[in-house]
């Protein structure tokens, strides 16, 4: 049997998550976290998942393209993640992305960016409902960016290397809390007008501060950008207690990432204070030292090939 294996990897949101969605430019890296999916042809015309029964990002990215490509094998997924799930990290894009990616490999067609983008945005769905498309992006291509929904996916130089996420350990749905944000934004069109201003405002000087690094400037501007993620409603109380945390241990900022309502948080600090932190905060949560700007998609060598 025919088989193939890609890996793609998670990511954070530094800056304008939420607004994105709402056409706001929003900047992101891949993180060393990586999903992998091998995918064996099978008998029959069914996609099924190891592990899983129902719709799933994998699934659903490697049904699409199997019908927009005219195979008519089955297919057999296996997932291997070392990404926490529904917690802000971008699990659901980087296993669509995979999902995809190692489809293609197995039919015989090369890694066309556009049809992973197009394939893997149907598997986030799943997930999601209305997906802005920063994660599947970012699982893509990899590095770090700027997106916005009408100009997709620019990468950038970044200067800033690695930071600490940690994990509330609650998970969510990104579906309900993007609802959250459109109905605030439906209620109070003039103070999400603002909102929206201030952030893209944020996401300017950000890029500015990321290149150099300037942690102290990076710091104040995630602060800020937690506080407008605050007013639209999708802090939450562990999001908070932990950035609090974060703070009085000498992060220079921290903020939610992802969709927020628990999920993960990100800090940046200078080296010391980062070794104090995570011995602080991993004595109640998951504290992880992560590298940014990681690899895009890849297909993997399979066991056996040269
Ligand atoms: C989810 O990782 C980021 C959100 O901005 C939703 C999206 O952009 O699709 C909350």
């Amino acid at each position: 049997m025919r088989a193939a294996t890609a890996s793609a990897p998670g990511k954070i949101i530094l800056f304008g998550e939420h607004f994105v969605v709402h056409g706001n430019p929003a900047i992101a890296s891949a993180i060393n976290l990586r999903a992998s999916v091998e995918v064996v042809e099978a008998e029959g015309g069914v996609i099924s998942l190891e592990g899983f029964i129902g719709d799933n990002p994998a699934s659903s990215a490697a049904s699409y393209l199997v019908k927009k490509l005219g195979y008519n094998r089955g297919l057999r997924l296996r997932i291997s993640s070392q990404i926490p799930q529904s917690v802000g990290l971008g699990s659901s894009a980087a296993i669509a992305v995979a999902s995809a990616a190692a489809t293609l490999q197995l039919i015989g067609r090369k890694l066309d960016h556009r049809l992973l983008l197009e394939a893997a945005h149907e598997g986030e769905k799943v997930a999601h409902y209305t997906p802005s498309g920063i994660d599947t992006s970012i699982a893509v291509f990899g590095g770090a960016g700027v997106y916005t929904r009408s100009e997709g996916y620019k990468k950038i130089d970044m200067g800033l290397e690695e930071l600490l996420v940690i994990n509330t350990g609650r998970p969510r749905r990104t579906g309900d809390l993007v609802r959250k944000v459109r109905e605030f934004g439906e209620n109070n069109p003039g103070k999400f007008g603002e909102i929206l201003d201030e952030a893209a405002g944020i996401v300017d000087e950000a890029l500015r501060a990321l290149r150099e690094p300037d942690l102290e400037i990076i710091g104040r501007l995630m602060n800020r950008n937690q506080e407008l993620l605050r007013m639209v409603g999708v802090s939450s109380e562990e999001i908070e207690e932990v950035i609090g945390e974060c703070l009085r241990l000498g992060a220079c900022g921290a903020k939610l990432t992802g969709a927020g309502g628990g999920g993960c948080v990100i800090a940046v600090a200078d080296r010391d204070q980062m070794d104090k932190i995570s011995r602080k905060l991993c004595e109640r949560c998951q504290v992880m030292r992560v590298g940014l700007m990681a690899e895009g998609v890849r297909i993997e060598p399979r066991p056996g090939s040269p």
